[in-house]
C-alpha cells in the first residue's frame, strides 16, 4: 500500500519523510491556504522534498481555465500530479491533460459512477473522500470497496486514492481491502505510530538496561 501524506506543511512533510513511509504528497486549496507564502513555491519545495506523485489542484471551474491551470502546475515539477474536480468540465479537462501527458487526480468524488467516469476520462488517480461521506452517515469505506470492484471489473489503469481520511480507523479498513494508496494527515500519521504498550515496554527496558550500568559503544 503506498502512503501519501494529506498535507502542504513543509515542516511536517520535512518530519514525515524522515520515517521513509511516505510515498506521495496530497495537497487541495485549502491545506495551501493554510502556509505562508506563494503557493506555486510551496508546491516546488514539497516536490523537491517528496521525489514522488504531489496532487495540485486547479481553481477554475470551466474546462479551459481547469486546462491553463492545469499546463501551468504541471510544468512547476515532473512531480506535480493536477488535481481536477469532478464535474463535467472536469471530465473535459481531464480528458485534454491525458492526452498530452499529463497526469491528474480527479477529486472530490462520491459515488462509484463518478469513479467510472474518471477512470474513463483517463485519470491516473481517483479520490474518493470517504470522511466527508461518514460525516452524513453514508459509509465511505462502502465507496472505496464498489470502486474497486468495478475497477477490477474492467481492468482500469487507474489507481484508487482513498482521500479524506480522518483517524487510524480508516487507514486499517482500506488496507484491509487492499486501497492501493491512502492519503493521510500528518495527525493521523503520528496516531499509526502511538501505542501505550510500546512506551510502557519501553521504558522498562530502560530501566532493567540502567541496573546493568553499561553503555552500548
Ligand atoms: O484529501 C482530501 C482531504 O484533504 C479532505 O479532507 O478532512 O477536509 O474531508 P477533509
Amino acid at each position: 500500500m503506498k502512503i501519501f501524506a494529506d498535507t502542504a506543511n513543509l515542516q511536517d512533510l520535512e518530519e514525515l519523510m524522515s520515517w521513509g513511509a511516505i510515498d506521495g504528497v496530497t495537497t487541495n486549496p485549502t491545506l495551501l491556504s493554510r502556509e505562508p507564502g506563494d503557493p506555486l513555491e510551496t508546491l516546488k519545495k514539497i516536490c523537491e522534498l517528496v521525489q514522488g506523485p504531489v496532487s495540485a489542484e486547479v481553481v477554475s471551474t470551466d474546462w479551459q481555465g481547469m486546462v491553463k491551470e492545469g499546463k501551468k502546475l504541471a510544468q512547476l515539477d515532473d512531480h506535480i500530479v493536477v488535481k481536477i474536480p469532478m464535474t463535467v468540465d472536469g471530465l473535459k479537462a481531464t480528458r485534454i491533460l491525458t492526452a498530452e501527458g499529463i497526469r491528474v487526480n480527479m477529486t472530490l468524488i462520491f459515488t462509484p459512477t463518478q469513479a467510472l467516469l474518471a477512470a474513463k476520462a483517463g485519470a491516473t488517480y481517483l479520490s474518493p473522500f470517504i470522511g466527508r461521506l461518514d460525516d452524513i452517515s453514508s459509509y465511505g469505506m462502502d465507496l472505496i470497496a464498489d470502486i474497486m470492484t468495478i475497477l477490477d471489473n474492467y481492468d482500469y489503469d487507474v489507481e484508487v486514492l482513498v482521500a479524506s481520511v480522518r483517524h487510524p480507523m480508516h487507514v486499517l479498513e482500506a488496507a484491509k481491502i487492499g486501497a492501493p494508496i491512502v492519503t493521510v494527515p500528518p495527525k493521523v500519521l503520528r496516531q499509526l505510530i502511538h501505542h501505550p504498550l510500546t512506551d510502557i515496554g519501553l521504558k522498562k527496558f530502560l530501566e532493567d538496561w540502567k541496573k546493568v550500568g553499561k553503555e552500548i559503544r
